[in-house]
């Protein structure tokens, strides 16, 4: 997972950016921001380059990715104030010393068997005052126009319901699974937090693709059809396979309406005092 992680936090830098800017607005002058399942670190980063005066936890289960947080925290010279912590969520997090002045958790929560006991940890690490900002939902990406040339029109619609499928049978699979209705204000609430936020972010990178765009694209399509390419549609199994040939003018690599867009939904609620 981790070049896919890397790859596709760096190409959505511009949307984190963004939404980072947003949160600082708010979250003024934050001592110790945790990033709670952060992978390999690529938007602890950005936290630490927006929150200059910051201390940067990344907290995440899988020890290889922490390392790589680490190593680029090293490279980009926060090392000084960068931390990682190794450990299940959300329990892991009774071993930070600190409460958190701005705890993330960007597409780590729905990996988490019961949410609403997650968000009820998360804001019982918060400090006073202090910021719980989750980034959940947000629209599926589009990558191509809906009738691309070859195969039958409306195959992105398609691979995201075999998507979404794959999605319930994940989380039905966690440990301690809990089926909730997805209604991140309400389950904020229901933490205790107050001021619930919300607001998304869209990422529009327009044809023609760059190379980095297009690499993500194909590396996603390939996932896809290498995870569902017994169970979709033949025909279009056969229209994935040219899109990811190097060599067909029709494919990913070198069509010039290729794109990349997507929004993403960030949700806060502070900790009363
Ligand atoms: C979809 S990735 C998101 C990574 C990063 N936040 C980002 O947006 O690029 C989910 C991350 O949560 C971590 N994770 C999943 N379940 C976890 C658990 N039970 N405890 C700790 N980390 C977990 C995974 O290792 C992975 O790094």
């Amino acid at each position: 997972m981790a070049p896919h992680l890397e790859a596709q936090a760096e190409l959505f830098t511009p949307l984190y950016e963004r939404a980072l800017a947003w949160l600082a607005k708010e979250v003024t002058e934050p001592g110790l921001i945790v990033d709670a399942g952060s992978g390999p670190g690529v938007v602890s980063c950005l936290f630490a380059e927006t929150f200059p005066g910051a201390r940067v936890l990344a907290v995440d289960f899988s020890e290889p990715l922490l390392e790589r947080a680490g190593e680029r925290a090293a490279r980009l010279g926060y090392t000084d104030r960068f931390g990682t912590l190794a450990g299940e969520l959300p329990g892991v997090l009774a071993d930070s010393d600190y409460p958190a002045d701005l705890l993330w958790a960007g597409r780590s929560l729905h990996h988490l068997g019961d949410q609403r006991a997650a968000l009820a940890a998360f804001a019982e690490r918060l400090a006073p005052s202090g910021t719980l900002a989750i980034m959940e939902g947000g629209l599926p990406s589009r990558f191509l126009p809906r009738d691309l040339g070859i195969g039958r029109p409306g195959l992105e619609a398609r691979l995201d319901a075999l998507e979404a499928e794959w999605f319930a049978r994940m989380r039905a699979d966690l440990p301690g699974s809990v089926d909730e209705v997805e209604d991140w204000p309400a389950l904020l609430a229901a933490a205790g937090l107050k001021h619930a936020r919300t607001r998304s972010f869209l990422l529009d990178l327009p044809a023609p693709a760059s190379d980095r765009a297009r690499a993500y694209v194909a590396d996603s399509l390939a996932r896809l059809r290498d995870g569902f390419g017994d169970v979709m549609d033949p025909e279009d199994r056969a229209t994935l396979d040219r899109l990811l040939d190097p060599a067909d003018p029709a494919g990913v690599h070198r069509r010039a309406d290729l794109f990349v867009l997507t929004a993403q939904t960030v949700h806060t609620a502070v900790k009363s005092v």
